[in-house]
């Protein structure tokens, strides 16, 4: 009995460890959500700075990618998985809640959505990236979501890159989000959906070029809900307590994370790195 009570214990103390992926910073817009609503949850968080962006490759190269992630993140103690990338995603997660069927999974999709639900104009700016585009759970969303909605989209070829590097104000980065946005905005467009977890990180630039009477719709803090609630279903949910540890891993460089976090995010931490040696993480 005693022994079974310790055991208990040992259970009770360490509560579930949320693991965290996208392909680099952009996933830290849905961890900042997830830490408000779950501090007492430990958090893995790995960014795979190798290869970003992932959103120019291939889908078939990013599944190989989500998939290796997810084993290292289980090897780390993750109990369930936030893929807090839409391009990973979209290439991914049908076949990873399929390969690693004990664990559950959140995952992304553009919010076509609510956008459709909340349009006035009926018209509805998306902005992902090209791999997200492509898939078929964004023509499956336009098709289930969007009817009689006009839906313009952009890639903002570069705009994850400048966010890597920190750049959310510059005037590089505000010619890429004018390039999307004013064609948009020309075209009636009063509702843009952040497809890609990188831009809310420029959503005052955002708001900036459009004026306050376009919506903007950030998922970050919907997807913070839909982890509570399978945690709860999952009987993972813990119960108050003091707020858990962070871990920042990258297959980038270390120090470049490092140092771009207090910009993202207005703290520090450090940042450990993981090394990708032929498929594997190690
Ligand atoms: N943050 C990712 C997304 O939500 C991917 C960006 C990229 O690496 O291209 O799609």
């Amino acid at each position: 009995l005693y022994a079974l009570s310790s055991g208990n214990f040992f259970w009770s103390v360490m509560n579930a460890i949320i693991g965290m992926m996208d392909s680099g910073v952009g996933g830290l817009t849905i961890l900042r959500e997830v830490r408000k609503m779950l501090p007492v949850h430990p958090v893995v968080y790995l960014a795979d700075q190798a290869h970003v962006p992932y959103g120019e490759r291939s889908l078939e190269e990013v599944r190989g990618f989500a998939r290796e992630i997810t084993r290292y993140l289980i090897a780390q103690g993750a109990r369930l998985i936030v893929v807090a990338c839409n391009t990973a995603s979209v290439a991914a997660l049908r076949m990873l809640r399929n390969e690693f069927p004990d664990t559950p999974f959140v995952g992304m999709e553009p919010a076509v959505k609510p956008a459709a639900e909340q349009t006035r104009s009926g018209v509805v700016g998306v902005l992902a990236t090209h791999a997200t585009f492509q898939g078929e759970v964004y023509s499956s969303v336009v098709e289930r979501f969007a009817a009689g909605v006009t839906l313009l989209q952009d890639h903002c070829p570069g705009l994850v890159a400048r966010i890597e590097n920190g750049d959310l104000q510059g005037p590089e980065t505000e010619a890429i989000l004018r390039k999307a946005l004013i064609p948009m905005l020309e075209k009636g467009a009063d509702t843009i959906v952040l497809g890609c977890t990188h831009y809310p990180f420029v959503i005052p630039l955002i708001r900036r070029i459009t004026g306050p009477a376009v919506r903007v719709i950030d998922p970050a803090p919907a997807i913070a809900r839909q982890t509570r609630r399978l945690l709860e279903e999952s009987g993972l949910m813990a119960g108050k307590g003091e707020s858990a540890a962070l871990r920042m891993l990258t297959t980038g460089s270390a120090e470049n994370l490092a140092s771009v976090i207090p910009i993202l995010l207005a703290e520090t931490h450090a940042v450990e790195s993981v090394t990708w040696q032929e498929n594997r993480l190690v």
